[in-house]
């Protein structure tokens, strides 16, 4: 576990593991471990806040036993605040939940943040950057999804670049220290307008690990956004 300020003057590269080879998924942890990345994003969706669902607790936890970055965990499910202890224990640093998730947003990151972990919050593309006005400062992270959660492998929605660098506005204005992180279709070819549009954490699942050197295409990654 790391504190995600420390990197914070860097661009961080947060490799989607819902794209690794779930056959041999050690093995997909120690690339990642060894590679440049900078954190491990986990997608844990449950089937009726996303159409699909991915893995849950018990596999975190062995995951959790090899992993020596960050663990990013992005739950995309209903009424999160029944399992925020859980994921703290399971050993979450970064707890994100989405905004249409939560009755009780401001609640619901207080407990995050209680509970010893990031507070971070999802956007779908639908959700404008101005809901969060009232609360960005409480925020630790906020992920704006470049698709629509439930699947990796989809296109990038191009209308991401103009919530970034609204959501950037927001958060200079309210003199926050809140991360962007951007999820969803991010590939060399975007990477480079995110940063520069205000984006501080990219999640990259198939363009990692459909490639045919992950370690590699997260160093070129990293290059681009550098
Ligand atoms: C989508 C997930 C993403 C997904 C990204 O619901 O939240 O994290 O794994 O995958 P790619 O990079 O393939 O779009
Ligand atoms: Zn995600």
């Amino acid at each position: 576990m790391q504190s995600i300020y420390v990197l914070m003057d860097s661009k961080l590269i947060a490799p989607s593991m819902l794209a690794a080879d779930f056959a041999n998924l050690q093995q997909d942890i120690e690339m990642v471990n060894q590679s440049e990345a900078d954190w491990f994003h986990l997608d844990v969706m449950d089937g009726v806040f996303v159409p699909n669902i991915s893995f849950g607790m018990p596999v975190i936890k062995a995951m959790a036993k090899h992993t020596k970055k960050t663990l990013d965990v992005h739950l995309m499910i209903v009424d999160p605040d029944r399992y925020i202890n859980t994921f703290s224990d399971l050993g979450a640093d970064v707890l994100t939940v989405h905004y249409e998730a939560c009755t009780h947003l401001h609640r619901t990151i207080q407990a995050i943040k209680h509970a010893g972990m990031k507070a971070g919050v999802a956007l779908n593309p639908h959700t404008p950057i101005n809901v969060l006005e009232a609360i960005v400062h409480d925020i630790d992270l906020v992920c704006i999804m470049s698709v629509n959660p439930g699947f990796g492998g989809q296109s990038f929605i191009e209308n991401t670049y103009n919530k970034v660098s609204e959501l950037k506005n927001l958060i200079d204005q309210k003199e926050a220290k809140t991360l962007i992180e951007i999820d969803g279709g991010v590939n060399s070819d975007n990477a480079k307008k995110l940063v520069d549009a205000g984006a501080d954490v990219l999640v990259a699942g198939s363009f990692v690990f459909k490639s045919e050197n992950p370690t590699t295409t997260i160093k070129e990654l990293k290059q681009v956004i550098a």
